[in-house]
């Protein structure tokens, strides 16, 4: 006769070995089951006189709660098992760090850009954009540049493919080509009143964007921004400049004791031409001078290639430097920082 104790050990054994609750149902089977080991005893019996069955049966019985008992407890455990690898995999961890949405900003220099757009919008100017790579006519020739100006040595200009040989095409060296672009399509704009003899109306207009020059230092970088201004009509005058350029500055640093130099120098398409200095305020370069702009009454020549009388038309031309007006405001010594491009510098101009 089999052990009724070798098949309990039996049973909680395999119990133990079913990892999951089919093999548990299975393992169930091969003892409680309609063929299990424990309904075999059972049958069994039949054979026996009534005191042992009575006997035996009792000890069956005891097994049989013994083996249900082991098969219940192994349900729980695997049922809290599986509880437990759910709890586990949806745990929420309240002590880590929330995620952060970085959020990008404008780079100062577009910062600097928007400013100067809304200062002079205010001023009644207008916005023009135009290309970088420029004709020899619209760079240089228009805007009254001998050919041997040293403007156009290949020491300071990046010529690219296009144009002709003895007037290739280039990137601009700065935005000044903007002043014949806009003005010839100011004209043309406004032919039909010329031609009857009638003032047109004045050309107001700033003009922003990229320029190229074979330099670099910490004040002067191979690609770099300008801001081209320009105001022409039928008695604009250099006071004219003076005021709405400090006008702007004193603005754009929020300062009425912003201290401007209007310097005395050349440029082949103004006359009389001024540089622009201004006064650091803040930042290591206290206290020195920055040149942010070159200036001056626009030379007559080049109000005849935009195709007006300089008999009849006069006016003021500028061309300032936003990367320049950027290191002023915020006190930043080296230009080349605005274009290396680390976002740790960068970050820490937030509009
Ligand atoms: N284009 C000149 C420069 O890049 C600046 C300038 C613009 C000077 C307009 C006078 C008038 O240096």
């Amino acid at each position: 006769m089999i052990d009724l104790e070798t098949i309990v050990g039996d049973a909680k054994a395999s119990f133990s070995a079913a990892l999951t609750p089919a093999d548990l149902e299975n393992a169930k089977a091969l003892f409680l089951g309609k063929t299990g080991r424990v309904t075999e005893l059972m049958k069994g019996m039949a054979q026996l006189s009534v005191d042992e069955k009575k006997s035996r049966g009792a000890a069956i019985n005891l097994s049989k709660q013994a083996i249900e008992a082991a098969l219940n407890d192994r349900r729980q455990e695997l049922a809290d098992a599986e509880l437990q690898k759910q709890l586990k995999s949806e745990a929420l961890d309240v002590s880590l760090p929330g995620r952060q949405h970085t959020q990008g900003g404008l780079h100062p220099v577009s910062l600097t850009m928007e400013r100067i757009e809304a200062i002079f919008g205010s001023m009644g100017f207008d916005v023009a954009q135009g290309p970088e790579i420029e004709t020899d006519w619209f760079n240089f020739t228009a805007l009254n540049t001998p050919e041997d100006h040293p403007a156009r040595s290949m020491h300071d200009t990046f010529y690219v493919e296009g144009g002709t040989e003895s007037a290739p095409n280039l990137l601009r060296t700065h935005t000044s080509p903007m002043q014949i672009r806009y003005a010839v399509q100011h004209v043309k704009k406004h032919r039909a009143t010329i031609d009857a003899g009638h003032t047109m109306p004045e050309i107001r207009v700033i003009a922003p964007g990229r320029t190229y020059r074979v330099d670099s230092d910490a004040t002067h970088s191979p690609m770099f921004h300008q801001c081209e201004g320009l105001w022409i009509g039928e008695n604009v005058s250099f006071k004219d400049l003076k005021f709405v350029f400090t006008d702007f500055c004193r603005t754009f640093f929020e300062s009425d004791d912003l201290v401007l130099r209007f310097r005395p120098s050349f440029f082949p398409f103004t006359e009389p031409s001024a540089e622009i200095d201004i006064q650091f305020q803040t930042g290591p370069l206290a206290g020195g001078w920055l040149e942010v702009a070159g200036s001056g009454q626009v030379h007559p020549n080049v109000v005849r290639n935009m195709g007006l009388d300089p008999e009849k038309y006069i006016g003021f031309a500028f061309g300032m430097g936003p990367d320049r007006l950027t290191m002023l405001r915020y006190g930043v010594s080296d230009l080349r920082l605005f274009f290396d491009g680390d976002v740790r510098f960068l970050s820490q101009f937030q509009s």
